[in-house]
């Protein structure tokens, strides 16, 4: 007699969602692992997150990766939220089982494994500036806090990165505007705004990059004007490519308990088809 082996299905949630790569990343993946998985792309209206939750558990999904906008919505239907996820304030990682749905978000674990083992980076007391308070930023403070470093926060609205801060009393971090920084020096300075989606200035200092400093952008698949500052500014750059297949394989391993190997999926997603 022949076993038949179970697909265990699995999606990502978002609107717009078909010029996503986690299909591809989660296929990849499950290649590489051997595990019997599907995952698909599945675009909800944009009143129609909670709705497209509850067809997907019905329908026997074992999870779902979460995107923008509904991260938020996510976090709200949870019914168990890791630490990570609560410092976030957002899910992008549901898991299903009988009536819970466990809320986790891997995105800053995702940019902290893309600096420490793939770009070499070690986080321990290092210098860190997160340039915006938005929820991109949310999403990587505590994870970053837990690498050891000492972080500074700076916005266009100060008050945002204020508050964001003040959220993490008693550790190393501190939150304010751009004209604060003139005259410091970060090891590593991580662009988490959506400045890199126009061409606007950027609002650093010169000389604000320590000697082999890391600039890190989030964004991906274009020279942001981010990058180009800090390569004018003599430091290593590097974009979010990365991030996106760690927090992908972080989800993966959540839901699997295996945890794919990222290099060669990192190599694929950067040769041209
Ligand atoms: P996301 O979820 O992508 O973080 P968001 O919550 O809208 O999006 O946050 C966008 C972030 O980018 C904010 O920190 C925003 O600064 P403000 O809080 O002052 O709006 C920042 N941002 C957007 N455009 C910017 C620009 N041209 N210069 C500097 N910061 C910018």
């Amino acid at each position: 007699m022949r076993i038949k082996q179970m697909t265990d299905r699995y999606a990502v949630i978002g609107h717009p969602v078909s010029h996503s790569k986690s299909p591809l990343i989660h296929a990849l993946f499950a290649e590489q692992t051997g595990q019997h998985i599907s995952y698909e792309a599945i675009e909800a209206p944009l009143d129609g997150f909670v709705a497209t939750i509850e067809r997907l558990r019905r329908d026997g999904y074992r999870g779902c990766n979460v995107t923008v906008p509904f991260k938020f919505e996510a976090f709200d239907c949870a019914t168990e939220l890791s630490e990570r996820a609560r410092a976030a304030q957002a899910v992008n990682t549901l898991s299903f089982e009988g009536d819970k749905i466990s809320g986790d978000n891997t995105d800053g674990a995702g940019l902290v494994r893309d600096i420490e083992q793939n770009l070499n980076v070690e986080l321990q007391d290092k210098r860190v500036l997160l340039m915006g308070a938005g929820g991109a930023s949310y999403g990587v403070v505590l994870p970053l806090l837990t690498a050891g470093v000492t972080m500074n926060i700076a916005n266009r609205t100060a008050s945002k990165a204020v508050e964001l801060a003040m959220k993490f009393t008693g550790t190393r971090i501190h939150g304010g505007g751009y004209e604060e920084l003139v005259g410091q020096q970060f090891d590593v300075v991580i662009n988490a705004t959506s400045a890199g989606l126009s061409d606007s200035e950027v609002p650093l200092p010169d000389g604000i990059f320590a000697p082999g400093a890391l600039a890190y952008d989030m964004m991906y698949g274009r020279e942001t004007p981010f990058m180009a500052f800090a390569r004018s500014q003599g430091a290593r750059v590097a974009d979010g490519l990365g991030m996106l297949v760690e927090q992908a394989a972080e989800a993966f391993y959540i839901w699997r308990g295996v945890r794919p190997e990222t290099a060669p999926v990192i190599a694929r997603l950067r040769t041209p088809q």
